[in-house]
């Protein structure tokens, strides 16, 4: 792997213990997988923010390293809302390890934005090469946005954005950006987010790592999301087209000729929602857009909530949609911050939650412990009013 002069300098350790160490690993990942040189990156995303997942040894291991991030860098959610997390009844002992973990990456120069969804922030464009480790924020910024990262772990990311580079291989690569699979596919009539949620769920277990290219369906952009993020979370995609939608596939106008064809329909969709008794019902994954914000405050004016709503979102998004958090809370369901129903303890007392996300429908049995039931915004919205 080539190496520029400033860059082996790095590598001898002449700037620091802790770049000389972010230097290795980015070194250790490139050989692995055969890049050439390092990319220069524009942002960087970091998993890896919730002390629920990172633990102990995560906790010191961040405390241990002395250097700055040099591009703008954000992280995951972490586990609780910072401000209201008395309120998630979270524990006064988690909410001080979490601030500890929070403190630690503010120290690195990393932006306290704690979510999912990045690309709310603005922070990256078609084309630009990025660094970054929430699987579903990956899966949007290659396939919706254009940008270029690959599925980095969290160390990975964190390292990329101290150096300002990363190994250049992978989904860098326009080569690599090709479709290798397509998925024909027919919704149910009147599809919901969560149907595209499902639809995601059922093609990352069919398609795997591979790069699939849609047919049949045109997304808007909530439901790209929610098809990326389930996909992430079944699969290990990266990157995917939908045909005349996504921004490569305007570009390179792939035609799918020669590949696989997976055919994906209404029936197998459908038969993901299953009603099951729940306790709770949880919207937000990934963090809600100021779209589905208004959406949710449209259906619960004037209703009132008859077991727990957790809604989630970015801080900055909530910041600016004051009267819709307003009037959904006015119905007695909580907005959090910060925070998702997977990654924060908050949402464990519950035995059985309601979600509208192919990528919480596939977490929140594990993550939680808890049974889950896959439903539409507005079945979600009945559930917890009725
Ligand atoms: Fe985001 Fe949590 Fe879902 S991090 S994608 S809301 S599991």
């Amino acid at each position: 792997m080539h190496l520029e002069p400033a860059e082996e300098k790095t590598l001898a350790g002449e700037h620091g213990e802790t770049r000389q160490q972010m230097m290795e690993l980015l070194v250790a990942l490139g050989k692995v997988f055969g890049a050439e040189r390092l990319v220069p990156i524009t942002s960087a995303q970091v998993s890896g923010a919730s002390y629920k997942t990172i633990g102990k040894y995560g906790l010191e291991w961040l405390q241990g390293l002395e250097a700055r991030v040099s591009v703008p860098t954000v992280i995951n959610p972490v586990g609780m809302d910072r401000e209201r997390w008395r309120e998630m009844r979270i524990s006064p002992g988690f909410a001080e390890k979490q601030e500890e973990v929070i403190a630690a990456y503010q120290k690195l120069g990393v932006r306290l934005e704690c979510t999912c969804t990045p690309y709310y922030l603005n922070i990256t464009r078609y084309g630009e090469h990025i660094a970054w480790s929430e699987s579903s924020a990956v899966a949007y910024a290659n396939s919706v946005i254009g940008a270029r990262t690959n599925r980095e772990g969290g160390p990975g990311a964190l390292a990329a954005a101290i150096i300002g580079k990363t190994p250049y291989y992978g989904l860098h690569l326009v080569k690599n950006r090709r479709p290798q699979v397509v998925v024909d596919a027919a919704l149910p009539a009147g599809a919901d987010i969560a149907h595209y949620g499902a639809l995601g769920y059922y093609a990352g277990k069919l398609v795997d790592n591979r790069i699939p290219l849609f047919r049949g369906i045109r997304p808007g952009r909530d439901e790209l999301k929610a098809l990326g993020a389930a996909m992430a979370a079944t699969g290990a995609v990266g990157l995917f087209h939908v045909e005349g939608v996504t921004p490569d596939s305007r570009v390179f106008r792939f035609d799918g000729a020669g590949l696989e064809v997976i055919t994906i329909g209404p029936d197998e969709i459908q038969q993901l929602f299953r009603e099951i008794p729940v306790k709770a019902v949880a919207i937000g994954c990934p963090h809600c857009s100021p779209e589905e914000l208004g959406r949710i405050a449209g259906l619960l004016s004037g209703r009132h909530v008859t077991k727990p709503l957790f809604v989630f979102a970015a801080r900055g998004i909530l910041q600016s949609s004051g009267s819709l958090v307003a009037t959904i809370e006015r119905s007695g369901a909580r907005v959090f911050a910060d925070t998702c129903m997977v990654v924060s303890p908050g949402l464990e007392e519950f035995p059985s939650i309601m979600v509208n996300s192919g990528k919480a429908f596939t977490y929140v049995p594990d993550m939680c412990g808890a049974a889950v039931r896959l439903g539409t915004l507005e079945e979600c919205v009945k559930e917890a009013t009725s």
